[in-house]
């Protein structure tokens, strides 16, 4: 696999975390996560959009009995700061009662979103509920959050690529990268 440290389209600067990077770090937390939970079976569910492509990879380092599942959240829209506003898109399809949760994230920003959800989740009494994110803004982070695995910490800027947008562009790049400024206004 080649690692792509030069961006390869006109609106990024600079990237910040390489695909080999993504890669090798997911297939980290991937044996790290499977040996979490060994035997037991665990719900694995991703918060659309941005998440899709982080669970597609991350999915295929885990050797633990698995059940996928999705939540849709409001999100940024076309800004890139936090409402605080969370509105649940869509639910879960599996019924989590007495079951494992682990829910799978593109990035925590200010963490509120996720602290929203897991209030929602918790109520539902699972066995356990963890956190993986692929990235954290770890200056930004506005309520107190239990992330069990992070990939990178990135400073405070915003970043796309790999499951992450701006308008809903960028999400296929296959690192993290960061705007021109010029794409904003
Ligand atoms: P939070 O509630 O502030 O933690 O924001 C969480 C959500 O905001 C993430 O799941 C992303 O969808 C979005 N988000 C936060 N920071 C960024 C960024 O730098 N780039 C793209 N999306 C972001
Ligand atoms: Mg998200």
């Amino acid at each position: 696999m080649t690692s792509h440290t030069a961006p390869d389209h006109p609106d990024i600067e600079k990237v910040l975390i390489s695909q080999a990077q993504i890669q090798d770090r997911l297939a980290e937390l991937g044996a790290e996560v499977s040996s979490h939970y060994g035997d037991d079976e665990v719900v694995v569910a991703a918060v659309l959009k941005g998440a899709f492509i982080v669970l597609a990879d991350f999915s295929r380092h885990l050797s633990t009995n698995t059940v996928f599942d999705f939540m849709a959240v409001s999100s940024y829209g076309a800004s890139t700061k936090s409402s605080g506003v969370v509105r649940i898109l869509k639910d879960l399809d599996a019924e989590i009662e007495g079951r494992h949760l682990l829910i799978v994230e593109d990035i925590i920003d200010s963490g509120l979103t996720l602290s929203y959800l897991l209030k929602n989740l918790k109520t539902r009494k699972p066995a356990s509920i963890e956190i993986m994110s692929l990235l954290m803004k770890p200056e930004q982070l506005k309520v107190d959050l239990p992330v069990r695995w992070v990939g990178f910490e990135v400073p405070n800027e915003f970043v796309v690529g790999y499951g992450l947008d701006y308008a809903e562009r960028y999400r296929t790049l296959r690192y993290i990268g960061t705007l021109k400024p010029e794409v904003y206004s």
